[in-house]
C-alpha cells in the first residue's frame, strides 16, 4: 500500500530524489517557491500519512484535523519548531523530524557575517560607493565598532550559539558571556561565563540572540532589555523574530539608545517594505538566510526526507524531536 505524503513546497532535489526512490510514497507536492495557501494546505494534507513542511507553514490543530487519523509523521525542513503545535501533535501520537546540527555551521557563519556587516556598517558603505557619497578618505566617516577587546554576550548557548562563540573568539573577544536555562559544560571551550540576562545585557558590546522561540523567550528583547544595553552596543538576532519586540527595538535604534541592530529574522516574514525598521541606517535586515548555502540546504532536504521515510516505516529517525 502506497503511503500518502504531502510536501508543502518545492524543496532541493536531493531530498525529492530520496522520497521518489523509496517507492513507498504517493507524493503530492505544492510545486512552487511560494508558500502553500492555507486552503491548499488543508486540502493537501487530507488523508496524508506523512507531511513534509517548512517553517513558514503553521501546523496547528486545524491542519492536524484536516489530515485525519492517518497522519503519523511530520518532518520539517528546519531546526526551529515553533511553527508546530507540539501539544496537539503529541496528543495525536504523531512523530516529528527536524534538522539540527546540519545547519549549525552555515547559521553561525551567517551570524558572524551579519554581526560584522552591522558593526562595520557595510551596507551603508556599499550604498555610499554607488550613490557618489564617497568623496575622499575621511578620518571620521563610516566608523563603527570592532570585536577586538570586546565583550560578546550570547543568549542561548545551544548548538548554534556555541558555534557562533567559537567563531567570534579568534577576533580577539575579551569576555564571552552567555545566559540560558542553566550553565553548560561545553561553554568551557570558549571560556564562556554564565551570567544572569541582566548582566549580559548591561556588559556586552555585542548581544547575540541564538535561543529558540518559546513562551519564555517571546518578546524577551523589549524596552526594558534595550534600555540596559550600552549606547555603543550592537544587537544581533538570527533565531526567531518574535523574541524581539520590534516597536521597542525601533525606539531604541532611532533614539540612539543602542548603536545598531542586525536581524536575519523578523515578525512578520517577509517584513513589509514600508516597515519603520527599514528606514533606519543602523538596522541591517536580512531575509532569513541563516542556513542558506547550497550544500546545507541540500543536506537539510536529505535529512528531512530520511526523517519522513524512517518515521513512516516506524523505525528510528536520524533526527527525531523528543516530544
Ligand atoms: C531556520 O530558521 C530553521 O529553523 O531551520
Ligand atoms: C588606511 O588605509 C591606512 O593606511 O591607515
Amino acid at each position: 500500500q502506497m503511503l500518502k505524503v504531502f510536501v508543502t513546497r518545492r524543496i532541493p532535489q536531493e531530498g525529492m530524489k530520496i522520497l521518489q526512490k523509496a517507492g513507498m510514497c504517493n507524493l503530492s507536492v505544492w510545486d512552487s517557491d511560494e508558500p502553500v495557501p492555507r486552503a491548499e494546505l488543508l486540502k493537501g494534507v487530507a488523508g496524508a500519512h506523512g507531511l513534509l513542511c517548512l517553517l513558514s507553514d503553521k501546523i496547528d490543530a486545524e491542519v492536524l484535523d484536516a489530515a485525519g487519523p492517518n497522519l503519523k509523521v511530520i518532518s520539517t525542513l528546519s531546526v526551529g519548531f515553533d511553527h508546530l503545535a507540539i501539544d496537539e501533535i503529541k496528543k495525536r501520537g504523531i512523530r516529528v523530524g527536524y534538522t539540527p546540527d546540519v545547519l549549525t555551521d552555515a547559521t553561525a557563519e551567517l551570524t558572524v557575517a551579519l554581526l560584522l556587516a552591522t558593526a562595520r556598517r557595510l551596507p551603508e558603505g556599499v550604498e555610499e560607493v554607488k550613490n557618489g557619497g564617497w568623496s575622499t578618505w575621511k578620518p571620521l566617516w563610516l566608523c563603527g565598532y570592532g570585536l577586538s577587546g570586546s565583550t560578546v554576550g550570547v543568549i542561548g548557548l545551544g548548538r548554534i550559539g556555541l558555534a557562533i562563540a567559537r567563531r567570534l573568539k579568534p577576533f580577539g573577544v575579551k569576555r564571552l558571556l552567555y545566559t540560558g536555562r542553566q550553565p553548560k559544560p561545553q561553554a568551557q571551550e570558549v571560556d564562556g561565563e554564565y551570567v544572569p540576562l541582566d548582566t549580559l545585557v548591561r556588559e556586552s558590546d555585542f548581544v547575540v540572540v541564538s535561543c529558540s522561540l518559546t513562551p519564555d523567550t517571546q518578546g524577551l528583547c523589549n524596552n526594558n532589555f534595550f534600555s540596559k544595553m550600552k549606547k555603543t552596543s550592537i544587537f544581533i538576532n538570527t533565531s526567531r523574530g518574535a523574541v524581539v519586540n520590534q516597536e521597542d527595538l525601533f525606539k531604541a535604534l532611532s533614539s540612539g539608545q543602542i548603536a545598531a541592530a542586525g536581524l536575519d529574522v523578523t515578525t512578520p516574514e517577509p517584513l513589509p517594505t514600508n516597515h519603520p525598521l527599514l528606514t533606519l541606517k543602523n538596522c541591517v535586515v536580512l531575509p532569513h538566510i541563516g542556513s542558506a548555502t547550497y550544500s546545507t540546504r541540500g543536506i537539510m532536504s536529505e535529512l528531512t526526507a530520511n526523517n519522513l521515510l524512517t518515521g513512516l516505516t516506524g523505525s528510528e529517525m536520524p533526527s527525531e524531536l523528543k516530544l
